[in-house]
């Protein structure tokens, strides 16, 4: 069963598990019902992205697990972070569930839920503020302006197969915002097919390194030289590549 949404000042119920985002870094880009949620948790399955601020307003008493995955460091399988959530929840426990930025953009919310559910056990969905809005108010660049652009497209640079089949025409797009996730590995394929797509090379673009947290880093550049910056810069994940005419509204801030 899914839990209704109104639900802020309800208490987390022992045996189900709250699916809660975690905002991009910032701890005080939590929302209420997540600190709540972290307040009342038995136990806390969280990521790696999940900074230490965040895990600081977990409960003392509650367990801490770090189910991160990193690139190349398979700690935890999904099946096994599924398995645990169930059994964590047919104990009777309240479980939360902690994800970097929201549970439901490349965070495989939908698939842990989906476990869950077909196992009987209730869960509730705490939205959180995704990467990609975190950065673009960290930095004070709009990600759509009526000048510049009219539509905002959030894609995932790496997928399942490790194949990036994306829709590259659809991502060329004129006035239009394209925000890659886990985009860093494969830039020279992204920069290369979009362009082949027909988006400009001088594009504005930039590369943003844990946006809203202490290391934050911000590279702007254009889109045929964002392998370059990239590398010039060893820019590692988590990064967010931003594509689009809003990138030349960052150069009017102090923040660079
Ligand atoms: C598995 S996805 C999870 C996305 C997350 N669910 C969200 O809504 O932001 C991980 C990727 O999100 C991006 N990301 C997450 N937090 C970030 C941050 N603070 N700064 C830049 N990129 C971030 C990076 O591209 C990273 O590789």
């Amino acid at each position: 069963m899914l839990a209704p949404t109104s639900t802020l000042a309800t208490e987390l119920a022992p045996g189900s598990v709250a699916l809660v985002g975690a905002g991009p870094g910032d701890p005080e880009l939590l929302t209420l019902r997540a600190w709540r949620r972290l307040q009342q948790a038995d136990v806390v399955l969280h990521d790696h992205l999940v900074g230490p601020g965040v895990i600081d307003n977990v409960a003392a008493s509650a367990e801490r697990i770090c189910v991160g995955k990193s690139a190349g460091r398979h700690s935890w399988s999904q099946e096994a972070i599924g398995s645990l959530l169930v059994q964590k929840a047919r104990a009777g426990l309240r479980v939360v569930r902690l994800k970097g930025g929201d549970p439901f953009i490349f965070g495989r919310g939908g698939e842990e839920m989906d476990v869950l559910l077909a196992h009987g056990i209730s869960v509730e969905v705490v939205p959180g503020i995704t990467a990609a809005l975190g950065a673009a108010a960290s930095l004070g660049f709009p990600l759509t302006h009526r000048d510049h652009a009219q539509s905002c497209v959030f894609v995932t640079g790496h997928l399942k197969d490790q194949r990036m089949a994306l829709n590259w025409p659809a991502l060329a797009q004129p006035n239009q915002t394209v925000v890659v996730y886990m985009g860093v590995t494969g830039l020279d394929t992204i920069t290369r097919e979009l362009q082949a797509a027909g988006l400009p090379g001088n594009t504005p673009a930039a590369l943003i390194h844990r946006a809203t947290c202490p290391e934050q880093r911000v590279f702007p550049t254009s889109l045929a030289a964002l392998p370059a910056t990239a590398r010039d810069h060893a820019v590692r994940p988590p990064s967010l590549l931003v594509i689009g005419q809003v990138v030349r509204l960052l150069a009017r801030h102090s923040v660079l």
